[in-house]
């Protein structure tokens, strides 16, 4: 009895589970091989020490906490798969592979600068004593049940940064120290321990977004593996298309399809895989996938890859499911190619950030106006009007990264206002969304909805585009989709 109620105060035990005879728990605690691994250094972890570094420098004196945020539930007693908050994954270099839910990482201020401790879970420890349950009957953190953990003494040596358990983590956040500034919102124990300070919290929220406005030569690297993830699940799913036409919801097949490709080559998804067909074409983020796949159909496909260091890629590209654009299609896919052509061209250190969308939307507006669907281009890029938007909906790129929205807490002065930087990778996907119901525009073009992306990197002289090994023109694209039938 004793027994069954120190099991149910373990998370993840439920009541459909057995009381763990004491027998039975000494007979757990022993007969095991050591299994202690010797771990590299993460080749990441030197760059998480240069941003802690720029972190201790920012705010001297302070104690700063980052929380990775802990498990969600999906029902009952199953989780959703675990991610990190991306700036705890940017100041740890911490991966897909061993991220560790509820670890939190402290920069306690000492003489100039902060001694760094992450607060984690250790392995599941096999004794008869307290917690040696977990290791056998929590199914949210037991190795038994959900795998095996690093040791503190491990992550100390892949991380490069001093570890302790997260049991430790009240004792150094509790009472007086230094002024605390904490990531809030991710972590209850912190929150309940360190009394809000909106002003200085959002400060912090803010230095860290801008702090990965340019990437460094790792990040470029895992954005480089990222996109190319997600260029190979683009090939993934033309070669699914006439699959996906057989079944009743083939947007269901093409999102497994990518999908698949995001799990064998990543950690996962950048964001939920946007799978639209014909008319869903023209809602932004359709990710219901629960239509058919229609032969004479434009597919749009915004997907991007998790890498297993979480960074990710963000590409979108509108396939004509026959392999040809119909008229209609194709005169709208040149415009959106025009505007992203243009965009992609203002692309450059030194640029303001609002060139390269200023510069596609000209474009459609230009285009609308030939089209007779806006009188006067001029006119609707006006500020006081931007009539196109009726159009087009949503802005023409974002700042990529480890969120796919990346650097979302920055100021508008060092985002939208801001100049573009070599280092800076950001999106380009102009796009016209016509709805099926609108009858502002011609029978034909209702319910297309097209959105080509693709993912650059500032340079010191332009920009390169890390997505260009996939067919971005619209003869490309109708080669390389005939090539790959
Ligand atoms: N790929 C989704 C978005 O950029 O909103
Ligand atoms: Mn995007």
């Amino acid at each position: 009895m004793e027994r069954r109620q120190q099991n149910n105060a373990l998370r993840g035990v439920g009541s459909h589970d057995r009381s763990v005879p004491a027998a039975l728990a000494e007979n757990f605690a022993q007969g095991w091989a050591d299994t202690s691994l010797s771990l590299p250094r993460l080749p990441g972890a030197a760059y998480a020490a240069a941003r802690r570094a720029a972190l201790s420098e920012r705010f001297p004196g302070e104690r700063i906490v980052v929380p990775s945020g802990g498990l969600k539930v999906r029902s009952h007693d199953f989780d959703f798969h675990f991610r990190p908050h991306s700036a705890f994954v940017h100041l740890t270099a911490e991966t897909g592979t061993w991220a560790v839910p509820d670890s939190v990482l402290v920069l306690e201020p000492h003489g100039n600068g902060h001694d760094v401790t992450l607060f984690t879970r250790p392995r599941s420890p096999r004794t008869a004593g307290p917690g040696g349950a977990e290791l056998y009957s929590d199914r949210q953190y037991g190795e038994f049940w959900v795998g095996r953990r690093r040791s503190l003494a491990e992550t100390e040596d892949a991380l490069g940064v001093a570890t302790a358990s997260r049991d430790r983590l009240e004792q150094a956040l509790r009472g007086g120290g230094a002024p605390t500034r904490v990531i809030r919102g991710h972590d209850a124990l912190v929150d309940a321990l360190v009394p809000p300070a909106p002003e200085a919290e959002a400060e912090l929220l803010t230095f860290l977004s801008e702090l990965r406005l340019v990437k460094d030569e790792w990040e470029i690297e895992q954005l480089r593996l990222a996109v190319d993830s997600t260029v190979a699940g683009f090939h993934d799913v033309v070669r699914e298309l006439r699959q996906a036409t057989r079944l009743e919801r083939g947007e269901r097949w093409i999102e497994g399809t990518f999908n698949r490709r995001a799990r064998l080559d990543g950690y996962g998804l950048g964001f939920e895989t946007i799978a639209a067909a014909g008319a869903h074409s023209s809602t932004l983020h359709w990710m219901r996938n629960d239509g058919p796949v229609r032969e004479g159909d434009l597919l749009l496909l915004d997907a991007g890859v998790e890498a297993d260091s979480f960074y990710t890629g963000d590409v979108t590209r509108a396939l004509p499911v026959s392999g040809r654009f119909s008229d209609a299609q194709r005169k709208v896919y040149e415009l959106v190619y025009a505007a992203q052509s243009a965009g992609i061209a203002a692309l450059r250190p030194g640029a303001r950030y609002g060139d390269f969308h200023d510069a596609a939307v000209r474009v459609v507006a230009e285009g609308l106006e030939a089209w007779g669907l806006i009188p006067d281009a001029e006119a609707a890029l006006a500020p006081d009007s931007t009539l196109y938007r009726r159009y087009t909906l949503c802005g023409s790129g974002h700042h990529l990264g480890l969120d796919c929205h990346d650097c979302g807490a920055a100021r508008q002065e060092r985002y939208m206002e801001g100049v573009l930087e070599a280092g800076q990778v950001l999106t380009v996907e102009p796009g016209l969304y016509f709805q099926p119901d609108d009858l502002t525009v011609p029978e034909e073009l209702r319910g297309i909805g097209l959105r080509i992306e693709d993912d650059f990197l500032i340079t010191a002289t332009g920009a390169e585009c890390l997505s260009a090994a996939l067919p971005r023109a619209a003869d490309e694209v109708e080669a390389w989709m005939a090539s790959l039938r």
